[in-house]
């Protein structure tokens, strides 16, 4: 497929992919949403890909849903459309999504970035929620992914004030894992996503699962998946090649079997 606002490639056993709306930073539109989750469900389908990664540009991972589609939008229309709601799409991934961020990562462009597994931030990183300042909220997940995220006390003075805050401060309160120099970003996304990727894709996928089961249950019903999918694993040939390969020490050589 030929896409216009994203740029797709494999690197190996990853899968890349760079918003490439550069005339608007980026901005979110229902164009940019269709090629997003067909090229994101079709790297979850390919056996061949083990993590994603996502990235923008240097400037702005994304500055947002895109204003000036919802500018003249009217209730009416965004209820029945439930508008935003197909975003979610990109939560339902099976497979490792690592967001890359520099520069503006805003509004819905937080929110994607809080979408994906977890985030690498360079140094020019700014996230913010300033959805306020034009009259709405967050609607993208924002004032519940970032609650969970930071705290309700941080992300009551970012979804309130509408202010960004730096890569230092995302780090500090657990927004981003880490924080690298930005002519590094897409590299050391890449190098988290192959090293991702050069485990068993099972293993990874239900470690993925279990993580996330974490968001979504009580800590007793959580701890209960936890076990369940642990055990299954020894059903695997990958945790017998794991192990073998530790006492006989010499590296792995997974199957996703
Ligand atoms: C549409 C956008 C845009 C956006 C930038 N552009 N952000 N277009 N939607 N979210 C466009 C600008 O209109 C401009 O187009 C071009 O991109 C470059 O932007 P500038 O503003 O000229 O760049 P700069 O001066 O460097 O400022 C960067 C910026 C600013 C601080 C990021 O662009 C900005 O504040 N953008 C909006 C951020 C925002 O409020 N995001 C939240 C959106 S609401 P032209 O044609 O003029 O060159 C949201 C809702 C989520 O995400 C769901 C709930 C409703």
């Amino acid at each position: 497929m030929a896409y216009e606002n994203i740029i797709v490639e494999t690197r190996e056993k990853v899968g890349f992919i760079q918003l490439h709306r550069p005339q608007a930073l980026n901005a979110l539109n229902s164009a940019l949403l269709a090629e997003l989750s067909t090229a994101l469900e079709a790297f979850d389908k390919d056996n061949g890909i083990g993590a994603i990664v996502l990235t923008g540009s240097e400037k702005a991972f994304a500055a947002g849903a895109d204003i000036k589609e919802m500018q003249t939008l009217d209730f009416a229309d965004a209820y029945l459309g439930d508008y935003f709601s197909e975003w979610e799409r990109v939560t339902r991934l099976r497979k490792p999504l690592i967001a890359a961020v520099a520069g503006y990562a805003l509004g819905g462009g937080c929110e994607l970035a809080m979408m994906c597994d977890f985030i690498i931030a360079a140094d020019t990183a700014k996230f913010g929620q300033p959805e306020i300042t034009l009259g709405v909220m967050p609607g993208m997940g924002g004032s519940q992914r970032l609650t969970r995220s930071v705290g309700k006390s941080k992300a009551m003075d970012l979804c309130l004030t509408g202010r960004m805050m730096d890569a230092a401060e995302a780090e500090r309160c657990g927004l981003v894992a880490r924080v690298v120099p930005a002519g590094e970003l897409v590299a050391e996304a890449l190098k988290a996503a192959g090293k991702i990727a050069s485990f068993s894709l099972p293993v990874a996928m239900m470690t993925k699962e279990t993580v996330n089961r974490a968001y979504e249950t009580t800590l007793s019903e959580g701890l209960r998946f936890e076990r369940r999918v642990f055990h299954s694993m020894f059903a695997l040939e990958d945790q017998k090649e794991g192990m073998t390969a530790f006492a006989e020490k010499r590296p792995p050589n997974f199957k996703n079997r």
